[in-house]
């Protein structure tokens, strides 16, 4: 069995004394996956990310059952920055500002030149390393190509796909160049079967595909909506470095506060400034709110080479200190904002919230909506987009919020912290179980046993 994806479960970077030093990978993705854990039968192929990881792997360094692919830096940035972050991201989250973007210009062209560059690297090492017969799941829209050109190079594979994240309206999809747009589903419809986290963004793919590449055809659709590990986050959650956070994070909350607590990368689907705004509207019309308040908001660091990520972040860093500025007393710091990547602290903020906000503009699954409510200490109270993909299973027991309505918003996080702590502990037992129904050991067996079937 093969799984192929551009992030793998390590990332390396070269320390000063020359030393490689191993970290594992962010995002939904990795953390589902990690359950192909040791299986020795079990192959990830990855791409080299950064320089040390392309030192990792002319040194031969490496951890077994993983293969990362040294794609030529410029090629990958091409692939991974310009089409599969700047385009498939921004089409299926549909994040353009349409008076002024997308254009599609000759340099979009010189990059999608790369994209099929290495989406075919990708086809050709698992072509390489597959066993007559063996079950190859790829991953995600940085390769969307990839099971068509494998099924060229070997049609005896068994060949899947998973998409983590939403997929686009057909209205939304077909702004991409037609050709482009047929190359995408062509190259989709090359697996056997195409996996979906929920309901929605498979039946938006089979609308696309019916629309612009005249249907299906013998490709199965199924829908596996990963849930959360529930006995590695109640274990991990109560290590030793995560009560050391706890209470670091308690001394700078202040006594007897409620916490409204966010975790995620600084991702512009992810609506951190809109959840900030909302905030800022709940402390301006609920006054009896402040300085009882702290609203925890953890954004870690992502996709830092694209500009609009580093302009979203001084965003969220901007529009924090104003609140801080605008509403903070000498005891009580109304936002605390923390841009650095900690996971034993982001399980600490978990324990500790009274209310979890997670407002995505659109997002595939969102499993912080479903850690949460897992591992918060007293229950908490989840106010929840309803565009996440979690929505489908997790919306009766939540607070949801149309992700562009602040006003909404912020009359939202006021019902979640007005909760009674009965009902909250009640609802938080039914989302963490909803949220922990397909473990990702299993949603991934399910989707080999469907392959395989
Ligand atoms: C989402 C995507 C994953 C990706 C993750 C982190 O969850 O679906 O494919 O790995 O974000 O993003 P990054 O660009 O850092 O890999």
């Amino acid at each position: 069995m093969l799984v192929a994806s551009n992030r793998g479960p390590v990332s390396y970077t070269v320390g000063e004394d020359g030393s490689l030093d191993a970290k594992r990978g962010g995002g939904g993705l990795v953390s589902g996956l990690s359950a192909i854990g040791s299986d020795a039968d079990a192959l990830w192929v990855c791409s080299a990310l950064s320089d040390g990881d392309r030192e990792a792997v002319r040194r031969g360094v490496g951890e077994d059952g993983v293969r990362m692919l040294d794609i030529p830096a410029g090629v990958h940035a091409d692939a991974y920055n310009g089409i599969a972050n700047s385009v498939l991201w921004f089409v299926h989250h549909m994040l353009y500002q349409t008076p002024l973007e997308p254009v599609f210009d000759a340099e979009f062209r010189r990059q999608w030149t790369s994209y099929e560059t290495y989406n075919r690297a990708f086809a050709e090492a698992l072509a390489e390393e597959a066993a007559p017969g063996a079950a190859v799941v790829v991953q995600d829209y940085h390769l969307t190509l990839v099971p068509g050109m494998l099924r060229e190079l070997r049609p005896d594979l068994r060949i899947g796909h998973f998409s983590h994240t939403p997929w686009a309206p057909p209205e939304y999809f077909r702004m991409l160049p037609d050709d482009v747009a047929g190359q995408v589903l062509r190259g989709m419809l090359g697996a056997d079967r195409l996996g979906f986290l929920t309901q929605r963004w498979a039946d938006a793919f089979t609308a696309c595909a019916e629309q612009f590449a005249g249907g299906l055809g013998g490709t199965r659709i199924g829908v596996h909506g990963l849930g959360a590990d529930a006995d590695f986050l109640r274990k991990r959650s109560h290590e030793a470095d995560v009560e050391e956070r706890m209470a670091a994070l308690r001394e700078e909350i202040g006594e007897g506060r409620r916490t409204i607590v966010r975790v995620d990368r600084t991702e512009l689907s992810k609506n951190i400034v809109r959840g900030l705004l909302a905030y800022r509207r709940l402390l301006e019309t609920h006054a009896e709110w402040r300085e009882r308040v702290v609203h925890v908001a953890f954004a870690y660091p992502s996709r830092q080479d694209l500009a609009v990520y580093r302009d979203y972040t001084a965003e969220v860093r901007r529009l924090s200190e104003e609140i801080n500025a605008e509403y903070g007393t000498p005891g009580w710091t109304p936002v605390v904002l923390n841009l650095k990547d900690d996971f034993a602290r982001s399980l600490a903020a978990y324990r500790l919230a009274d209310v979890a906000l997670v407002n995505p503009i659109r997002d595939g699954m969102n499993l912080v909506a479903k850690e949460v409510p897992v591992v918060s200490d007293a229950g908490c109270a989840l106010v929840l987009s309803r565009e996440a993909g979690a929505f489908e299973e997790l919306g009766e027991d939540a607070i949801v919020v149309n992700p562009y309505d602040v006003t909404g918003t912020a009359a939202a996080l006021h019902e979640a912290l007005s909760m009674a702590p009965e009902e909250r502990a009640e609802r938080s037992k039914r989302l963490a179980a909803a949220a922990t129904a397909l473990p990702p050991a299993q949603w991934f067996l399910d989707q080999l046993d469907a392959l395989r079937g």
